[in-house]
């Protein structure tokens, strides 16, 4: 069955990419998304866990016009000025808040649909936060909007060099200028992308215009290149024929994938998103890469939101894997090395997601390095290891009287049926219990203010 709906124009989003990674997941034929109901079927909570399982979804989609219809173009195929000429690089200046746009992610797991949710859960006169599993940054971007200290913390870099780009920085945006040498040619740049991903992700043409750009950000320093990088992996998580992770060899969706110039659009747009989104809330605030358990014990803020990868009934979460094209991109793969045996030329790591049997010991450790914070919201779901119960035992067992809030979500993956497609999203809100005993750290600390 063929939808039409008509989509309200923005210029400030002139494409919507989520819109079309679900469509690619959905088996409809549909022209056009609603534009108030535009989620990617893997956000808002709803579908962490691109685990081998769930990405199904995308092999599901018959490609239609598909890698071959493409023909390589000379880079750059047109002027680079004509992608900034009308537009250019977007705002300059901070656009006051009513003007700003909102910050849409395509991030598995991300909490986009559920910021007003969580916002209104946060406990009155808190007025600092750490962002633990900071992901696409879009919960610490609500933060930061409320006038909040923020710390946002994962330890990815396309995950830091988002946080740097839209939560610690106050004002640097790339200009019109910027844009077009990163759009412009580099006869230094490497081949890498080339070499190794040959016929997947990308249509042709694609994979040599990334190698470009990639080596174009090493021109740019501080927070434009951090910018640039943030740009480049959102194009390459949004382009069109993609599956918004990288666990899949399947060559494209349902959707004709872009072409080399439309890939260089898709990215000077993506430009013009983030240079909006750049704004000082009064604070420092601050974006950091490390290991959760590394991180807390020496960061002080009055709440920790946590929103971890969790293991459920249907599925795991690695982050690190779905997204392992674009970590590698981050550093151009340094000190990385492919593992020839897999078809999207995974990266060898020793990083261990949780799992049903590490879930337990990973969620008290991370919580038990939480305890010199007074206050703490737990984003999770139901069907997860370990479960409410069991998260309640552990919040207790650290001296935290909690309550949970609850919400129902349903994912849009055609590859999901019955209880999978369905979740229920839960907040568990937590406070130091009366008389429970204050850390070593909080004890210090508070000598210190007194
Ligand atoms: C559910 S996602 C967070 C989504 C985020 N709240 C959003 O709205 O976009 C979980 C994040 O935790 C990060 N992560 C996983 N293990 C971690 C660890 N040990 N330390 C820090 N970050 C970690 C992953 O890279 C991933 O980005």
């Amino acid at each position: 069955m063929k939808k039409k709906t008509k989509v309200a124009a923005n210029p400030l989003f002139t494409r919507e990419p989520e819109a079309d990674l679900r469509l690619a997941r959905s088996g409809e034929s549909v022209s056009v998304a609603l534009e108030e109901d535009r989620s990617a079927g893997l956000e808002a909570g709803q579908a962490q866990g691109t685990s081998e399982q769930d990405t199904g979804i995308a092999a599901a989609a018959a490609p239609d016009e598909g890698a071959g219809a493409q023909e390589e173009l000379p880079f750059p195929a047109r002027r680079t000025s004509q992608y900034v000429r009308d537009e250019g690089a977007g705002a300059q200046e901070e656009l006051p808040p009513d003007k700003r746009p909102k910050y849409i992610p395509n991030y598995i797991g991300s909490k986009r649909k559920l910021v007003d949710w969580i916002w209104g859960n946060t406990p009155q006169g808190v007025k600092s936060v750490v962002d633990v599993f900071s992901g696409s940054a879009v919960v610490a971007y609500r933060f930061k909007t409320k006038g909040l200290r923020v710390v946002a913390n994962d330890r990815l870099h396309y995950c830091y060099h988002a946080a740097r780009a839209i939560i610690e920085n106050k004002s640097t945006r790339l200009s019109d200028a910027d844009l077009e040498m990163l759009l412009g040619d580099n006869p230094k740049a490497g081949s890498f992308v080339q070499d190794n991903f040959k016929g997947i992700f990308f249509a042709k043409g694609v994979h040599h215009v990334i190698d470009v750009m990639r080596a174009n950000c090493d021109r740019l320093e501080g927070f434009k290149k951090d910018i640039a990088l943030f740009a480049l992996g959102k194009t390459c998580i949004s382009c069109r024929g993609g599956f918004g992770h990288f666990a899949s060899s399947t060559e494209y969706g349902r959707r004709r994938p872009d072409n080399p110039e439309e890939w260089r659009e898709r990215f000077a747009d993506n430009v013009r998103r983030i240079n909006a989104l750049v704004f000082y809330n009064g604070q420092e605030c601050k974006a950091c890469r490390e290991d959760v358990n590394i991180l807390l014990p020496k960061t002080k803020a009055d709440l920790a939101y946590f929103d971890p990868p969790y293991a459920t009934e249907f599925s795991t979460t690695n982050y690190e894997r779905s997204y392992h094209f674009i970590e590698g991109l981050m550093t151009y793969w340094k000190g990385l090395t492919l593992r020839a045996d897999t078809k999207v030329r995974y990266y060898e790591t020793d990083h261990e997601t949780v799992t049903k049997n590490n879930a337990n010991a990973f969620f008290q450790t991370f919580l038990g390095n939480a305890k010199h914070i007074p206050h703490w919201l737990i984003s999770y779901r139901d069907h997860a290891y370990p479960n409410e119960q069991e998260m309640k035992k552990i919040i207790g067992g650290l001296g935290r009287d909690s309550r949970i809030q609850s919400k129902d979500q349903h994912y849009r993956i055609s590859s999901r049926r019955g209880d999978a497609s369905r979740a229920i999203e839960l907040l568990f809100v937590c406070r130091r219990a009366a008389g429970a005993e204050i850390s070593e750290a909080e004890a210090k600390a508070k000598e210190r203010e007194t």
